[in-house]
């Protein structure tokens, strides 16, 4: 039996909570679908830092590095300063170990979860695609005069041709295989008598960022050729946040920098139904990739079997895809679409009519 090893890292708040349900329901398909999966737990997070002043223990990335995947619940310790958990650990092990895309799909699997009028399942099916290593997340930048009344701050958002690129090919390698090769419903009939079956949308600010943006431009349009089937399309950042609500429907996949990918996938979470569904990966397609869901620590609800764990059940099943088991990833992904509109009442947290547990039970069960 094919077998695989796998770290996890619950981490702080509802982190374990969640995480114990998705590992459930891994294990589940595992069953069915005849894999085997071993667990390999680690401690890091805000109680271990508090304990030990130690974010991350010598030698753990080179550990970690040692597999293929990483479940992480989430990080971010009341007690603990904002910014070390979230640079310490996640940002961390985003840069060291190379996971250069954080990819989010947005996905509506049931109307009534939507805060928006008049749309439902058929209009909010894409993903997006951010940069995970650069743009203003590199660290690059600093104080001058710092806590007098001249104080300069300066952030500085680092796009390498390097980075911009391989983030550009893994999007259109995406959009070009996304759908099994059946073409995107929101094409024009032009665009298909051209041959085009997705779409790919990069969203930017190339009237403002005109260093940085312009090399995404330029990057993009010399890939493009390369991908004859895929239609290249161009959104500014404030542009594609209307359009969310809006016209969700507009969008197949989006590539974008790694800060307008942290806010559009915030919006775009609500517009699919909230945080209790949201799930991403942290992909290094040729090395170590981390799977998350994207609703942080909640640390309000942690302990009570209140959160909703479908959005660390749906990073499970990305998971489960990205190791080579896109069965049993499809499988789970759709037995959580039919837990939520068979017996979820609300996807909020202590609203779903069900525990936490046991809405992993349910899931696990309906595989
Ligand atoms: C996310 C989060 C992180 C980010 C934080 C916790 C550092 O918001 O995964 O989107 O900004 O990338
Ligand atoms: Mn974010």
């Amino acid at each position: 039996m094919k077998s695989y090893d796998i770290a996890v890292i619950g981490g702080d708040g509802t982190g374990p909570e969640v995480t114990r349900e998705a590992l459930k329901v891994c294990e589940a398909a595992g069953k069915k679908f005849g894999f085997k999966l071993n667990w390999h737990p680690y401690d890091f997070g805000g109680d271990r830092y508090l304990k030990t002043g130690e974010v991350l223990p010598d030698g753990a990335v080179e550990e970690l590095r040692k597999f293929k995947a990483i479940y992480l619940g989430a990080v971010g310790h009341p007690q603990v300063k904002p910014g070390i958990l979230e640079k310490g650990i996640l940002l961390r092990l985003r840069f060291e170990l190379q996971q250069y895309i954080n990819l989010r799909p947005v996905r509506l699997y049931r109307a009534e979860d939507c805060p928006l009028k008049d749309k439902g399942p058929e209009h909010i099916d894409f993903i997006v695609v951010r940069e995970n290593n650069e743009g203003l997340y590199a660290g690059a930048g600093g104080f001058q005069y710092k806590g007098t009344p001249q104080e300069v701050a300066i952030q500085e958002s680092v796009n390498t041709r390097f980075g911009v690129e391989r983030c550009l090919k893994y999007a259109f390698d995406l959009a070009q295989k996304r759908r099994n090769g059946k073409a995107w419903k929101g094409l024009k009939p032009e665009d298909t008598a051209a041959g085009k079956t997705a779409q790919l949308t990069l969203c930017g600010k190339t009237n403002v960022l005109t260093f940085a943006f312009d090399l995404w431009w330029r990057a993009f349009n010399e890939l493009s050729p390369k991908y004859p089937t895929v239609k290249t399309d161009y959104a500014h950042v404030d542009a594609t946040c209307m359009w969310f609500v809006k016209n969700p429907e507009w969008f197949d996949v989006i590539v974008t920098d790694n800060m307008f990918g942290d806010i559009i996938t915030d919006l775009a979470a609500m517009i699919q139904g909230g945080l209790g569904v949201a799930a991403g990966g942290n992909i290094n397609p040729e090395g170590t990739s981390m799977f998350e869901p994207m609703g942080g620590s909640a640390p309000k609800y942690t302990g009570q079997n209140v959160i909703n764990p479908i959005a660390a059940i749906n990073a499970g099943a990305m998971m489960l895809d990205f190791l080579g088991e896109a069965e049993a990833g499809a499988a789970i992904e759709n037995a959580a679409i039919k837990i939520i509109n068979t017996k979820i009442k609300s996807l909020a947290a202590g609203k779903m009519g069900h525990g936490t547990r046991e809405v992993g039970d349910l899931v696990a069960a309906a595989l």
